[in-house]
C-alpha cells in the first residue's frame, strides 16, 4: 500500500508524489492546519493537512485521534524556515497531504506508547501496544538478525538445522516438565522438552554429523530476570568432536552474530576452570569485567587466637577462609557501612563478616588483635594491601563461604558502580565437576549424559567431566559438554547416580539402546538466544527480548493463560480436577 517507510525520505525526495501508511503519533491544529506525526516501523514523518491544498482532507484530519491507522498521499516539501525539528530523521521535510484514508480508529489506549513509566502487567496485559514502541521493535530487529547471522555462521560450518518434537518424553535437565495429557492413551502423558538433547545425541547415531536447531525449550522452575518457562536455545551437536571443536565452531558463530549487531569481540576468548572460579569469584559463572578477587587465607587464620576462626581451619577440606580486597575501600565506606555489609552477607547464611583497613600504620580492625603482627603482615602480602584498601573475610563451610561472598563481591562491584557497561567479557568455564550431592543424594551436574574423565575417584564429587559453560558478564549463556557414547559408561554413571536399570531403561531406554549400534564420538552446546538477546541489547530482563513473555508466575497476561478447561475437555483427557483447584469453570 505504501511507496515508502516514513524515514526513507528526505530533502533529495522534495517534490514526490508519495503514499504513505501507519499511525497518528499526535496532532496539532495550528490555525486551521492540521499537523499529524505518522508513524511506522522506521520512525516519524510530519504530514500536513491544509484545508488551501485538499479540503477533504482537512476535513478528514479533524477527526484523526491518537493511534488512529492512516493511508496519506502527498507531496514532499521543504519545512519553512525555522520549522525544522532537529530530532527527527525527517525534520527537514514534511508530506502536504492531498488525500487522507483513516483505515482504522483506535480507542484511547491504556497507555502512552512510549511512556517509560507504565507498569509491566499493564505492558504485558497489552503487549501489542508496548511492541509499537521503537525500542521494543529495535529489540526484535536485532533479535531477527542475530538469529539469521547463527543460523548462517553454522549453516556455513557444514551444519544441518532440524526440528525435533515437542510432544515427547521427559527430557533430564534437571528442572520439572510440563506435561501434555494424551486423549488416545487416557492417563498418559507427553512431556514438552526441556531441551532436544536426547534427540540431537540421536541425530548424532544416526550419522547426520553437525545438527542445529533454534529450540524452544519448556522448563517448569522458579523463575527469575534470566528465566523463562518457555525460551529458545541455539542448540548444536557434532560428531567426532571435541571439546575443542564445540568452543571453535561457538566462538566462530558468536562473532558472526555479534557483528551482525555491530559489535567487534575478539576471540578466543579466556578460560577458567570451574575449580578456581569456585574459589576466586564464589561462582560458576563470574562477571570477569571487574577484578575483586578472594583468596584464600585459612593458613594464617589456622594461627590467630580467635578460637572460632581457628576451629574452623582445622578442616581446609570442608571449610574455607576466604578475603575480599576492596580497593580504597577503607576510604570509601564508613564504618557503619563495614558492618552493614555483615547484614547482607547474614541474609545468605554467613554467620559473620570480619574485616580489616590498611592504614598506614599496618592493619586495623576489630580481628586485629587475634592476629600476630607478622600474621597480619602477610595477609598484608597476599591479599596485596596499599593504604587506604579494606578486606572482608567470609569463614565456614566451603559451599556456604563461596556462595555470600560471590553474592558480595557482585553487590561490591554494583555498589562501588565499577562494572563498564559497554565491555562483552566472555568467559569459557571448564573442567566442571560431574557430580554434586545435595541431601546425600548423587545429581549429575550438567546431565547424566556427561563424559566423566576418570570415574575412579576416592570421592563422587572429585570426578571432572568433559563440561563447560559459555559465561558472558556473569549470565550462563550456554553449556555443554562431550557426551558418553559408550554403553558401558553410561551404565556406570547411572549407577553412581543411584539410577537402576530398569528407571534407565523406563526413561532413557531409547538412548541407551541407540549407544548399543555404533555411535560416534560426539559433543554439543546449547546457548540461551533470549540471554544472549538480552546481554546484546542491555536489557536487565529477559521478558523485554521475548515477543509475548509470561510473567515471574508463569503467566501470559495478554491470553490469561494458564486457564481452566471446560468439563467435557478434561473428561476427553481422562482427567478429574480437584474440587479445591477449580477456580471457575467455563
Ligand atoms: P542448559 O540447561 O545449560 O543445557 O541450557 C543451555 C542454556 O539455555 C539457557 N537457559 C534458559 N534461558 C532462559 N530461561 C530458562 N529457564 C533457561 N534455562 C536454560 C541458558 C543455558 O546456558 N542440553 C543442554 C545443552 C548441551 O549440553 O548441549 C542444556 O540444555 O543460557
Amino acid at each position: 500500500m505504501r511507496s515508502h517507510y516514513c524515514t526513507q525520505l528526505d530533502e533529495n525526495d522534495i517534490g514526490k508524489e508519495v503514499e504513505l501508511c501507519g499511525w497518528a503519533n499526535g496532532y496539532r491544529d495550528h490555525g486551521g492546519v492540521i499537523f499529524i506525526d505518522l508513524r511506522d516501523k522506521s520512525g516519524l514523518i510530519q504530514l500536513v493537512c491544509d484545508p488551501a491544498d485538499s479540503p477533504k482532507a482537512h476535513s478528514k484530519a479533524n477527526s484523526v485521534r491518537d493511534e488512529y491507522v492512516l493511508i496519506a498521499k502527498g507531496k514532499v516539501r521543504l519545512r519553512g524556515q525555522g520549522l525544522e525539528n532537529q530530532n527527527l530523521k525527517t525534520g527537514k521535510i514534511e508530506i502536504v497531504v492531498e488525500d487522507l484514508i483513516i483505515e482504522n480508529r483506535s480507542e484511547a489506549l491504556p497507555f502512552v506508547i512510549n511512556d517509560t513509566n507504565v507498569k509491566e502487567e499493564i505492558r504485558l496485559k497489552y503487549r501489542y501496544l508496548d511492541l509499537r514502541k521503537k525500542s521494543s521493535y529495535e529489540i526484535f530487529r536485532l533479535r531477527s538478525k542475530a538469529t539469521i547471522a547463527a543460523r548462517n555462521a553454522l549453516d556455513a560450518n557444514g551444519f544441518l538445522e532440524v526440528e525435533t518434537p515437542i510432544l515427547t518424553k521427559s527430557t533430564p535437565e534437571g528442572a520439572r516438565d510440563y506435561l501434555v495429557p494424551s486423549r488416545v492413551h487416557g492417563g498418559e502423558f507427553y512431556a514438552l522438552p526441556q531441551s532436544p538433547q536426547l534427540f540431537k545425541q540421536l541425530l548424532m547415531v544416526g550419522g547426520f554429523d553437525r545438527y542445529f536447531q533454534i529450540a524452544k525449550c519448556f522448563r517448569d522452575e522458579d523463575l527469575r530476570a534470566d528465566r523463562q518457562p518457555e525460551f529458545t536455545q541455539i542448540d548444536l551437536e557434532m560428531s567426532f568432536a571435541t571439546q575443542e571443536d564445540v568452543i571453535k565452531v561457538s566462538e566462530d558463530m558468536l562473532k558472526a552474530v555479534f557483528s551482525a549487531c555491530g559489535y567487534t569481540i575478539n576471540t578466543p576468548f579466556n578460560r577458567i576452570t570451574y575449580k578456581e572460579a569456585m574459589e576466586k569469584y564464589g561462582s560458576d559463572k563470574p562477571d570477569l569485567r571487574y577484578e575483586l578477587a578472594m583468596v584464600d587465607v585459612i593458613d594464617i587464620f589456622a594461627r590467630c587466637k580467635n578460637e572460632i576462626f581457628s576451629n574452623i581451619a582445622k578442616n581446609s577440606h570442608l571449610n574455607r577462609i576466604k578475603a575480599l580486597k576492596v580497593p580504597n575501600g577503607d576510604n570509601i565506606f564508613s564504618k557503619r557501612q563495614m558492618k552493614s555489609f555483615e547484614d547482607y552477607v547474614k541474609k545468605f547464611g554467613a554467620g559473620g563478616l570480619g574485616y580489616f583497613q590498611m592504614k598506614e600504620d599496618g592493619l586495623k580492625g576489630p580481628l586485629a588483635k587475634f592476629f600476630d603482627p607478622k600474621d597480619l603482615e602477610e595477609i598484608v602480602k597476599v591479599t596485596d594491601l596499599q593504604v587506604g584498601d579494606a578486606v572482608f573475610f567470609g569463614a565456614g563451610e566451603k559451599k556456604l563461604v563461596l556462595d555470600y561472598m560471590g553474592r558480595f563481591r557482585i553487590y561490591l562491584a554494583e555498589l562501588m558502580d565499577i562494572i563498564p557497561e559497554d565491555r562483552f567479557e566472555f568467559v569459557w568455564v571448564v573442567d566442571f565437576p560431574m557430580f554434586e550431592v545435595e541431601d546425600a543424594k548423587v545429581k549429575a551436574l550438567h546431565h547424566p549424559f556427561t563424559m566423566p574423565k576418570d570415574l575412579d575417584k576416592e570421592y563422587v564429587e572429585e570426578i571432572e567431566s568433559i563440561a563447560y559453560d559459555i559465561v558472558l558478564n556473569g549470565v550462563e549463556l550456554g553449556g555443554g559438554s562431550v557426551r558418553i557414547h559408550k554403553p558401558e559408561i553410561q551404565k556406570e554413571v547411572f549407577k553412581l547416580l543411584g539410577i537402576s536399570d530398569e528407571e534407565a531403561n523406563e526413561k532413557f531406554g531409547f538412548l541407551v539402546e541407540a549407544l548399543k549400534y555404533g555411535a560416534p564420538p560426539h559433543a554439543g552446546l546449547a546457548f540461551g538466544l533470549d540471554r544472549l538477546i538480552m546481554l546484546l541489547t542491555k536489557r536487565n530482563s529477559i521478558r523485554d527480548v521475548i515477543a509475548f513473555p509470561k510473567t515471574q508466575s508463569a503467566q501470559c497476561l495478554l491470553t490469561e493463560a494458564p486457564s481452566p478447561v471446560g468439563r467435557e475437555q478434561l473428561k476427553e483427557l481422562s482427567i478429574r480436577v480437584k474440587e479445591s483447584m477449580k477456580t471457575q469453570e467455563r
